[in-house]
């Protein structure tokens, strides 16, 4: 019993690392009230990024309205920023407390949320390149033409009713801007301000004359179904924002601030050295979560791989069905599961940081533990009986004698445990954790430029796990030099 103390204390203090320093680097602490907005920050004026003093902000209208809100209330404001056809489930599942996106209430999704009263009047237009202006001048020129549209958004819907278009539905609207650039697409749905925000910068795209019936569309804040507490409130400081006009305002400030972007070349030096604090932010981010998922990966795995050896029947079940479970279910869905799935249902609510490092842990412990079964496998037998024969338990010769060999004969397979878990945690930015594939996103949605801020993420990626090999191989050759002495 003694001798598991040093494991308890180890796992214990795993567990208290991860509380105390998990939500440290999620930042956002304070006391009092806070109320939690969702948003897709790719919709200017109404909310998008904006490099600040060199620091990234989000801005717009309806962070102006939400900052409004949160005074009225007393209340901290904290923004996430969201993926538009994930703003839904996460107001569903308790992870934010409204959506200020630019939102229009239809009846499809009043039966899910509740709506405020509407604070804003935007119209539908159709965006091109600047060349086919004329030639989709009507709706029925856009028949059997390729739209782009945001996924989950009104304007999908009214895609879909032009008869014969062909759909690319997108996360985000910089996507479907590039994708007219590109010649992807031909023709895109879009609100009016926003279109003509992106028109205002870049001179080869233009709003063409086809009017889309019904094409005024409100903006409402959605909550949580029967939350009528937060909804007056919020309904109160519209009525206040209303009786000054000041949502106007605020749109056409915003308008302002998103058309003095200064158009820095999108030249892939020049987009690095502008960017470098996102991509510095990103890969603190993406070594935490490796280095974290696969210390707690390596503590799981072990206990699994002992499990998968012992002699207990429904232990060695267990630990198999573990294994096959979560090498046999990829992992991006094991990310959405742990984050939206156990929220909503067991009310437990990790922070985007702690669900990534769940999974990856996780994840990674069932190949961890393949690893160490085998290592521990490959110890020959004689060491085991020998120690046996000495009159040592079976607890004493594992600790002492089998799992030190076995872990350091498996150390360069860990090493490449690392390599793969920085490469594959790349998916955590579908959560929205700031890892270096969400700065290179936010980087593409902010300079319109498609390839470059990828290729620098590329190459960072790169050079992580380049180093991280070299250092490995450095520290393989040292062992096996102590081995022969
Ligand atoms: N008004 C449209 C809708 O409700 C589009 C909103 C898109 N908002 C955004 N932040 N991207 O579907």
């Amino acid at each position: 019993m003694k001798a598991l103390k040093p494991w308890l204390a180890c796992t214990l203090s795993m567990l208290m690392l991860f509380f105390m320093i998990v939500p440290l680097a999620s930042a956002s602490e304070g006391s009092g009230k806070k109320i939690i907005v969702g948003l897709s920050a790719d919709f200017a004026p109404y909310e998008f990024r904006k490099n600040i003093d060199g620091e990234d902000q989000i801005v717009g209208s309806d962070v102006e309205i939400a900052k409004r809100i949160a005074a009225d209330m007393g209340a901290q404001l904290e923004i996430q920023d969201i993926p538009f056809d994930s703003l839904l489930p996460a107001l569903d599942s308790g992870r934010i407390d409204m959506i200020i996106s630019g939102m229009t209430p239809t009846a499809e999704r009043r039966k899910n949320v509740d709506f405020s009263d509407s604070y804003y009047i935007s119209r539908q237009v159709i965006m091109t390149r600047a060349e086919d202006k004329d030639k989709y001048a009507t709706l029925d020129s856009l028949k059997g033409v390729s739209i782009g549209v945001q996924k989950g958004s009104i304007q999908e819907g009214i895609a879909k009713d032009i008869e014969g278009a062909k759909l690319t539905s997108v996360d985000r609207i910089s996507d479907i801007v590039l994708q007219l650039q590109s010649g992807r697409v031909d023709a895109a749905v879009m609100e009016g301000p926003v279109a003509e925000g992106q028109v205002a910068n870049s001179s080869d795209l233009a709003i063409t004359a086809a009017t889309i019936p019904d094409s005024d569309t409100e903006m409402a804040i959605a909550v949580e179904k029967g939350n009528t507490e937060l909804l007056s409130q919020i309904n109160g400081t519209l009525a206040e924002l209303k009786k000054t006009d000041e949502v106007s305002k605020f749109v056409q400030d915003a308008t302002a601030l998103n058309s003095d972007e200064q158009k820095a070349s999108s030249n892939i030096f020049n987009i690095f050295w502008d960017y470098r604090h996102y991509y510095a932010k990103g890969v603190q981010y993406t070594l935490l979560l490796s280095a974290l998922g696969v210390l707690f990966g390596f503590v799981i795995g072990l206990i699994v791989a002992l499990m998968r050896l012992s002699n207990v029947g429904i232990l060695r079940w267990i630990a198999m069905t573990y294994i096959e479970i979560l090498r046999g279910t990829p992992m991006l869905v094991q990310l959405l599961i742990i984050h939206y799935g156990i929220a909503q249902t067991f009310h437990i609510e990790f922070s985007v940081l702690q669900s990534g490092i769940i999974t990856l842990s996780i994840n990674s412990s069932a190949y961890l533990a393949e690893i160490f079964r085998a290592g521990i496998q490959g110890v020959d037998r004689g060491q085991s009986e020998a120690a046996r024969s000495l009159g040592m338990s079976y607890g004493a010769t594992l600790r002492h004698i089998i799992i030190p060999q076995a872990v350091k004969s498996v150390l360069p397979a860990i090493g490449n445990e690392f390599i793969v878990i920085i490469k594959e945690s790349s998916i955590v930015s579908f959560i929205g954790v700031a890892d270096l594939m969400f700065q290179a996103q936010a980087v593409r949605s902010i300079t319109y430029s498609a390839l470059n801020p990828l290729l620098i993420a590329a190459a960072i990626y790169f050079v992580m796990t380049f180093v991280l090999s070299k250092l490995l191989g450095i520290l393989e050759r040292r062992w096996s030099v102590s081995d022969r002495r």
